[in-house]
């Protein structure tokens, strides 16, 4: 069964709260693997740019997180995943060396050790490729993490994570491509039903306030990998790999 949901209808932001980068330039500029040590330090990881969509969001210049693994393959530093998307100037890839900056929009490759800015990003979105229930993938999110990390045991919303909210186009996008990467066919999501009506169990548009929970006997929202349905109804019962997100 696949449900068009009304609620996903309404107005969205620019873009998506899942894309954000932090690009460093200036006295900061470094090589690539120094670039790469800092973001996993401070951020995620060098970015990792998946479409043409996220190529024109990031639109600082500098390292990236692609790199030459071998001779015909180029891989993300971000788990070192093989590239599907690639956005060469037409003159490259040159054979001048094995790590990737973008200039003017396109990307050049360049030796690793030459100094260059760089871009960051931070993942919001966390596949975990556990099958749950989606009450037991609501309790794996919540543990992931505490806000206040004085007082971790502190038992109301005091957790930095929660099952994912989706609701823009571009972090739906977003999250589609991640989820490609998952070993069920659907990921369940934050979407539940509460006496009827459907709401974001972590929040964002469309919330309501103190809301304790959704009853887990009735259904719950998954994300499908292929398709193009916004989003499918299951039975909150079955068990699936799942997306929990940093709230904001
Ligand atoms: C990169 O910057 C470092 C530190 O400023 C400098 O020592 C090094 O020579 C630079 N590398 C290149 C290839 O310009
Ligand atoms: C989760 O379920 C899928 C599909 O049934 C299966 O292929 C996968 O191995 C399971 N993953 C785990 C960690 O059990």
């Amino acid at each position: 069964m696949c449900l068009l949901i009304p609620l996903l209808l309404f107005i969205s932001p620019v873009c998506g709260d899942l894309l954000n980068f932090k690009p460093y330039s200036g006295s900061y500029m470094t090589t690539w693997t120094n670039a790469q040590t800092f973001c996993r330090k401070y951020h995620t990881d060098l970015i990792t740019i998946r479409n043409e969509q996220e190529n024109t969001f990031f639109k600082s210049g500098g390292w990236i997180g692609l790199y030459r693994a071998n001779t015909n393959t180029w891989k993300w530093s971000r788990g070192d995943e093989i590239a599907s998307f690639i956005k060469w100037d037409s003159s490259q890839p040159s054979q001048n060396g094995d790590c990737v900056y973008k200039n003017y929009g396109v990307w050049w490759t360049h030796g690793c050790h030459y100094n260059h800015s760089f871009m960051c990003y931070d993942e919001k979105l966390v596949l975990v490729k556990e099958n749950k229930t989606w009450e037991e993938a609501l309790n794996h999110c919540r543990s992931l993490g505490a806000v206040d990390t004085n007082d971790p045991n502190s038992p109301y919303r005091n957790h930095r994570y929660d099952l994912a909210t989706l609701i823009t186009t571009d972090d739906h996008t977003y999250a589609r491509e991640r989820a490609q990467q998952a070993s069920t066919d659907e990921v369940w999501t934050g979407l539940c039903n509460l006496a009827g009506e459907w709401l974001w169990v972590g929040g964002g548009q469309m919330q309501y306030e103190n809301i304790p929970s959704c009853p887990t006997n009735g259904f719950c929202g998954v994300l499908e990998k292929s398709g193009t349905a916004s989003y499918g109804i299951r039975n909150c019962q079955q068990r699936r790999n799942f997306f929990c997100y940093i709230k904001p």
